[in-house]
């Protein structure tokens, strides 16, 4: 059987208001979700259950009180309930949220005059006509709420853009799932092809609850993929991959909510990006010197943002026709490692880059250790002097790990203590998010849980 968190959520708001229309909007979203939902509402109830009652305060109140005892039943038993009532008391609503104890009010707002303009059901033009007394808002007080979970102006936005507020609000206290996540995503402002809010409405669209922005030895995509974030509804994780070198290997160490205006880690960075531009620069004069004219301004402009590397010089080489198709350019003969026209890179060690992202109130994490760039793999004993070191977490889940390795990873953070991850290494090949890994939610709920 399912489990799920019970919750009530209590909207409230003038007749006209859109109570219903909301709440029936959130209904469906979270039954297509699959999760249990019922619904209480004024004008049906009012039939039934509360039928003897009007609209004195005494009446209003006992509506209220009945109400809260079939919405605590409910809400104690795991389903997500949806009362609509005016509720214009705030003495009643506070002594629904105190029976009912899993609760968030919702205040359905916009401006009297809206309300009575929209008067679907005709009933403000009887209360004007003083056919219907104690009508709210007309004749009989409405309280709003002074601090709501929620409020909803529905007056200036959509059934849809209120509907996705009140669900964004129980992904992000934990009534339900916001969906999958996937913590290694790369921006156009290192090696990946999309822009960040490309990425991100994506990765909304796609169902993700949440991604990480991990672009290689730079943090400037994160504040355009924060904005992105905000606009989308979408949680962002602020992240960083650092490459390292251990003697020979490249290790890449992922950094998750580092704050990236830290000034240290900001210095290193820029270190490296001086290191590549220059490291470009000599490879091209190799290059030049076997006879193959392309410019460092050439490579610049393919290179467009901020950090250029072998990819874009390979592009260059093939759009001037040297090269038939990107891998020779790494061949031998040009700039693969170790080729004539290659130079090594900048580099600093593990330690380093772990410590980087401690200082800049990150959680330091060991990106695809089955997989690293000479396709060799990290054993445990080489994981363990990471972790000695301060690293805090693997990648277990990975794109390019075999399920043997997956289950190998896992094991080893299990038996240090760490934290597992998981992520593409998204670079752009389908924008539909397809092939994504998906990884469950509670895995970033337990790195959040660690900072
Ligand atoms: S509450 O005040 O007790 O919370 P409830 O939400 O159950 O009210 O019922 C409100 C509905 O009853 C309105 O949407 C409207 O259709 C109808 N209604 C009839 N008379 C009144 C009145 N005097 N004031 C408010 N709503 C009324």
């Amino acid at each position: 059987m399912q489990s799920q968190k019970g919750v009530t959520l209590w909207f409230t708001g003038l007749s006209g208001v859109g109570k219903t229309t909301v709440a029936l909007e959130v209904g469906k979203r979270l039954l297509a979700k699959g999760y249990l939902v019922e619904r209480l509402d004024g004008d049906v109830v009012r039939e039934h259950l509360t039928r003897d009652l009007g609209f004195s305060r005494a009446d209003r109140d006992e509506n209220i009180r009945r109400n809260s005892f079939v919405a605590a039943l409910l809400t104690r038993n795991g389903i997500i309930t949806l009362c609509c009532f005016i509720s214009p008391y705030r003495q009643a609503r506070e002594e629904a949220r105190r029976l009912i104890g899993s609760f968030v009010e919702i205040y359905v707002n916009a401006p009297l005059e809206v309300c009575e303009s929209r008067d679907t059901k005709g009933l403000y033009a009887r209360a004007r006509a003083g056919e219907i007394t104690e009508f709210t808002g007309v004749s009989d007080p409405y309280e709003p709420p002074e601090k709501p979970d929620i409020e909803l102006k529905t007056d200036q936005e959509s059934v849809s853009v209120s509907a996705e507020k009140v669900i964004s609000f129980l992904q992000q206290h934990g009534y339900i799932d916001p969906g999958p996540v996937d913590l290694h995503i790369h921006t156009n402002f290192s090696d990946g092809q999309f822009t960040p809010a490309e990425i991100i409405k994506a990765a909304k669209d796609a169902g993700f609850g949440a991604i990480a922005i991990t672009d290689h030895d730079t943090t400037q995509g994160i504040k355009p993929a924060l904005e992105a974030a905000f606009k989308h509804g979408l949680e962002v994780i602020p992240g960083i991959e650092l490459s390292a070198l251990d003697e020979e290997k490249e290790i890449h160490i992922l950094g998750y909510f580092i704050d990236p205006e830290n000034i240290e880690l900001q210095k290193v960075l820029e270190q490296v990006k001086v290191a590549r531009r220059s490291r470009a620069d000599v490879m091209i004069n190799k290059l030049n010197s076997l006879g193959v004219d392309i410019s460092s301004g050439e490579v610049r402009k393919m290179a467009g943002k901020d950090i250029i590397g072998r990819p874009h010089i390979a592009r260059v080489m093939q759009e001037k026709g040297y090269i038939a198709d990107l891998a020779e350019a790494f061949s031998k003969e040009y700039i693969g490692r170790g080729g004539r026209a290659y130079v090594e890179r900048f580099k600093i060690t593990p330690g380093q880059a772990i410590d980087l992202v401690l200082s800049a109130g990150g959680i330091p994490v060991l990106a695809h250790p089955g997989y690293l760039s000479d396709r060799t793999s990290l054993r445990e004993s080489e994981i363990a002097q990471y972790v000695a070191m301060g690293l805090k977490g693997i990648e277990v889940y990975y794109s390019r790990h075999t399920l043997k390795q997956a289950h190998y990873y896992k094991n080893i953070a299990l038996r240090h203590e760490l934290l597992i991850t998981g992520g593409t290494d998204f670079h752009g090949h389908d924008l539909q998010f397809k092939e994504n890994i998906r990884l469950p939610y509670k895995h970033l709920q337990e790195l959040k849980n660690h900072i």
